[in-house]
């Protein structure tokens, strides 16, 4: 009987260590300027909804191998709707505020690093993380060898962080050979001159130098000379006997 009271005290316990582990965190942001506008669901910090104002439609950016959240019909409109709304306050806050200067922060962090492990030859993407920028959004632009690209680009929308200031982050398609530099320049409000930071296949990539080649060429020699002496003791001591 005891023992069954400690199980059932477990079991109890169990439950409560599950409830407390199921606290989510569902979020929609809605922002505006006079020439761009932002209205986005996010759950636990991922984008699960947002409209593409340019294109006029709802995007699911999730990636593939998850069960995708959907939002009913309408959503879209509704965005366009709460993108106007949020235009006519904006307009409402600059007459109260007498178009007092608004707040400019430029990035504060960029970083620019491949997905995934570097492979020459291998399909790969390379991700400009933009973060540390008020008010958004910041313009990203990509070079390869000094050329820009534009092809296999793109970009996802302003994500706040809890400090009041933004987050994008620009992907590239991208197949490393040797010798390809990369470059991702951010323009932003409150910078005079793009911020650049560039990323080169060479240094990246994992290094085929000397180092295998001599273990190997130092192991094979001593594994010879080996079978040498060896071969050597044995027809000497045929020899003897
Ligand atoms: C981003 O690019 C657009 C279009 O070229 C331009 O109108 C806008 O001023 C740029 N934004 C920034 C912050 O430089």
């Amino acid at each position: 009987m005891k023992m069954m009271k400690m199980k059932l005290l477990l079991f109890l316990c169990g439950i409560l260590w599950v409830s407390a582990d199921v606290l989510h965190e569902d979020l929609n942001i809605r922002g505006c300027s006079d020439s761009d506008g932002e209205f986005m669901y996010t759950l636990d910090g991922e984008e699960v909804w947002y409209a593409d104002f340019k294109k006029g439609k709802g995007v699911e950016p999730q990636p593939p191998f998850i069960d995708h959240m959907s939002y009913q019909e309408g959503t879209y409109e509704q965005a366009v709707a709460n993108l106007q709304i949020c235009r006519t306050n904006l307009g409402i806050s600059r007459r109260a505020m007498k178009d007092i200067p608004v707040e400019k922060d430029p990035p504060s962090g960029l970083v620019i690093y491949p997905r995934d492990d570097v492979e020459l030859g291998e399909k790969n993407i390379l991700v400009c993380h933009v973060s540390g920028f008020y008010p958004a959004p910041v313009n990203v632009s990509w070079t390869r060898n000094g050329q820009k690209v534009t092809e296999g680009t793109s970009i996802n929308v302003p994500f706040p962080s809890k400090d009041l200031t933004f987050t994008q982050i620009s992907r590239l398609n991208f197949v490393p050979q040797i010798g390809d530099i990369y470059s991702c320049s951010v323009e932003h409000l409150a910078l005079k001159e793009p911020q650049t930071r560039t990323w080169d296949v060479e240094t990246n990539s994992p290094q085929s130098g000397p180092g295998p080649a001599i273990f190997c060429g130092v192991g094979l020699t001593i594994g010879l000379l080996g079978v040498a002496v060896g071969t050597f003791f044995l027809i000497k001591g045929n020899e003897c006997s």
